[in-house]
């Protein structure tokens, strides 16, 4: 049986969602449900001095309303990881008192028998403020700057090797520049919501999370209940791109308000309150300096970032990290700030730090290949890292220079004119820019239990969940060649806070944590299924010895004599089970800090700990000696942009990634990341952008006909190529994380390809045609 891992196989539920039947957060309708909707708050800074419900209380079919007045207390929520439920504002948590914040923040529930009936009745609600004086902007409040300790999971920001500032004024050739990106939203199709219900003391939550199981901890710790007494379900996600990876207030406030009006309640975000109440990507500042040889080798580099935070958590966008270890230079310092607003917190958006990070530093290698009068893809090639020399250590594969090579013959690179504004096609300008792409390898601590059934079928469980990137496919496909069973015959179960405990769907780390996790459990199963053929007088295998026995096609089988063996649903019943079934887990993890503690006893994770110290694919995986390298993804980014001379519009007209992912678990699925991520750059490159109003903070472009996403019309010829070779010490399975990478590069390689079209180089973003004249 050859192995269905790598197959370009199709959704395994595609037609469960174009049919309508997948269901999501909102789909849900307990009995006696009520529907919530928010009240927001309309000042940037102050305090409520009066809520007057009287006028919403009247609309039919009112059914309570709650705010800081009555709400129940809240605890302060005990876990800053998104795996293990990070809430997104800790020094805000909602209605508890009377302070606001931010324009846009939650400041009352309004509940009633239908969705109209709410809404009408929230439209109704007077709220008195006493207005204080609020910092509305980044560049008018850059005086309050300040240093962040550490960045996200307490990762280091503020790096330094050589000394740059020394080896800059020394350097032949300098250059330094500075450039800026707004504020963009994620913008997922499906907005937040939640249906929380209590039975009793127990509370079941629908959430549109990108961690169920940290979902389910952050409730308990911020409600005050044991985790067990929480579960969170979140089968279908329509999206999330890191905005549902924190949890933000109308969550926690679904299940307060349940228990208030002790009825399931219902509140979805509508699109205009995800403009404030559900992340966003921080505006940033980068001022870069570059300094080389007049051949072209890297000497120092200085990039330096300005991001903006909120007054009530703290996040910070490390534009900067990738640098630290991109290309190979002596004199490197890396250093990022913050500045508060009164606005709510920033969080991780697709590709966070390294979306914007590669989109400065990538442009001013760009202008520093200019003035060096050297092509952009040598000039990154003198500087080529073979070394992580941030951390000193070896990458754990890397195929960078192929990536190059195989994109810019994928472009056209060699008939590239150089000289800016030289080339045309009809009436447009042409313009071919380039740059590189990167994203860290990360993988942490995953579970999950496979059960192998007497009728031939496996089911395998695990709490991560499938935020629309295809972990329900590629699962599959690791499980069934694991387990030896066709596609059709597994059935891969996720997005429930009640299967053993996943990895979050955050820094594209799912496939690498989950996959070898779903593999080990799998092959625990095989194990025991090797076990019981070679005691068993009546089984073809008995008395062989289990190293010299293999599993396909649904039957357990010799070798080097396939038609030595019997199918599993004969070997099942002939013993008289109904199911065999494994736990595993894989306690790796590329990160410090993120390989996990012991597990409580009697949790799923227990049993997985104690089953896995016999596992062979946990024993291996976990004995893998990991310290001596890093783990990063890479890739090359070229486009072709067409500008119209006359209005100034630029229209992508091709764009071409090769990424080095290590090994590609689906080629039609990891094709589809790549191009998402690479339409989410074209986006932020171009059109994309939240305005606030400077007077009051408050975000203008707050819907989708205001805040420009690309469409169908936007689209380029878009190509994806893979260097496809599995990475050898990330897991057994041999693949990366794909969901971020896609975006990192494109914005800088377009903007490349403009200057080279029009002869303007742009230095804040998006580019539109205003910006070009
Ligand atoms: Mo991702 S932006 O870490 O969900």
């Amino acid at each position: 049986m050859t192995e269905v891992t790598g197959k370009p196989v199709d959704r395994v539920d595609g037609k469960l969602k174009v049919t309508g039947k997948a269901t999501y957060a909102a789909e849900y309708f307990p009995k006696n449900m009520v529907y919530g909707v928010l009240v927001l708050s309309t000042i940037p800074k102050g305090r409520i001095k009066n809520i007057d419900t009287r006028q919403a209380e009247r609309v039919p079919g009112f059914a309570g309303i709650m705010s800081y007045k009555n709400s129940m207390s809240l605890h302060f929520p005990q876990s800053s990881d998104p795996g293990a439920g990070k809430f997104a504002e800790k020094d805000l948590l909602p209605m508890q008192n009377n302070r606001v914040y931010y324009d846009g923040q939650a400041i009352a529930v309004v509940m009633a028998n239908t969705f109209e009936q709410a809404e009408y009745a929230a439209s109704l609600v007077k709220v008195e403020y006493e207005v204080e004086k609020a910092a509305v902007g980044l560049h008018e409040n850059i005086a309050t700057k300040y240093k962040p300790a550490s960045g996200l999971g307490g990762g280091k920001v503020q790096v330094s090797r050589g000394d740059a500032d020394a080896a800059l004024q020394t350097s032949e050739v300098k250059f330094e520049q500075t450039y800026t990106t707004p504020v963009y939203h994620h913008n997922a199709m499906e907005p937040h919501a939640t249906v929380a219900e209590w039975k009793g003391d127990k509370l079941m939550v629908y959430d549109a999370t990108q961690s169920v199981a940290g979902s389910k901890n952050l409730l308990a710790s911020m409600l005050g209940i044991l985790p067990d007494k929480v579960k969170v379900a979140a089968l279908y996600i329509g999206g999330g791109f890191g905005s549902k990876g924190f949890s933000w207030p109308n969550t926690v406030l679904t299940a307060m308000a349940a228990k208030q009006v002790n009825r399931p309640v219902k509140l979805a975000l509508a699109r205009q309150q995800m403009f404030t109440t559900a992340g966003r990507r921080s505006e940033t500042i980068q001022k870069i300096a570059l300094g080389a040889t007049s051949a072209g080798k890297l000497n120092a580099i200085k990039h330096d970032t300005t991001s903006e935070s909120s007054f009530v958590d703290e996040f910070v966008e490390q534009a900067g990290v990738a640098t630290s270890m991109i290309y190979s230079c002596p004199n490197v310092e890396v250093s990022h700030s913050l500045v508060r607003l009164n606005r709510g917190t920033p969080c991780p958006t697709r590709a966070p730090g390294e979306a914007v990070g590669t989109y400065g530093l990538e442009v001013a290698m760009d202008e520093l290949a200019y003035q060096l009068k050297m092509d952009p893809v040598q000039l990154r090639l003198i500087n080529y890292a073979e070394t992580d020399e941030d951390k000193n250590k070896a990458f754990s594969s890397k195929n960078l220079k192929e990536c190059y090579r195989r994109g810019a013959d994928a472009i056209g690179w060699a008939q590239r004119n150089p000289q800016p504004r030289s080339m045309r096609e009809g009436n447009y300008l042409v313009g071919y820019g380039m740059a590189t792409a990167t994203y860290p390898a990360n993988r942490s601590a995953s579970s999950a239990k496979a059960v192998l059934f007497a009728d031939g079928r496996a089911e395998i469980m695990c709490a991560t969940q499938d935020i629309g990137t295809g972990t329900y496919t590629i699962m599959t496909q690791a499980a069934a060649d694991a387990l030896g069973l066709p596609v059709e015959k597994i059935q891969v179960k996720l997005g429930d806070s009640d299967y053993p405990k996943g990895a979050n769907s955050g820094g594209s780390q799912v496939t690498a944590s989950v996959g070898p996790a779903i593999r080990a459990a799998a092959i625990g199963v095989v194990g025991k299924l090797k076990k019981m053929a070679v005691a068993d007088n009546a089984s073809p295998l008995h008395g062989y010895k289990e190293a010299d026995i293999v599993v396909s096609d649904g039957r357990i089988h010799l070798k080097d004599n396939p038609d030595k063996g019997e199918t599993y649903i004969q070997l099942l019943n002939r013993q008289g089970l109904q199911k065999v079934e494994a736990i595993a887990k894989t306690n790796v993890s590329t990160r410090q800090q993120a390989e996990s503690s012991p597990a409580a006893k009697g949790t799923p994770e227990a049993d997985a700990e104690e089953q896995s110290k016999t596992n062979p694919a946990v024993q291996e995986d976990e004995h893998t000696d990991r310290k001596p390298y890093t783990f990063h993804s890479f890739g090359a980014q070229f486009v072709k942009v067409l500008v119209d001379p006359v209005l100034n519009t630029v229209k992508v007209d091709k764009a071409v990634a090769v990424m080095d992912i290590g090994r590609v678990m689906n080629l039609k699925l990891a094709k589809n990341q790549i191009m998402g991520g690479m339409i989410f750059g074209i986006g932020m490159a171009l059109m994309e952008g939240t305005a606030y109003d400077p007077n009051n903070g408050r975000v203008v472009t707050r819907d989708l006909a205001q805040y420009l996403v690309p469409v169908n019309a936007d689209m380029p010829q878009l190509e994806v190529q893979f260097i496809d070779k599995p990475d050898p010490y990330i897991s057994p399975i041999g693949a990366r994380g794909i969901g971020e990478i896609g975006i990192t590069g494109i914005v800088a390689a377009i903007n490349n390809a403009i200057y080279h079209a029009t002869g303007k180089r742009v230095r804040d973003l998006p580019v539109t045609l205003d910006k070009l004249i």
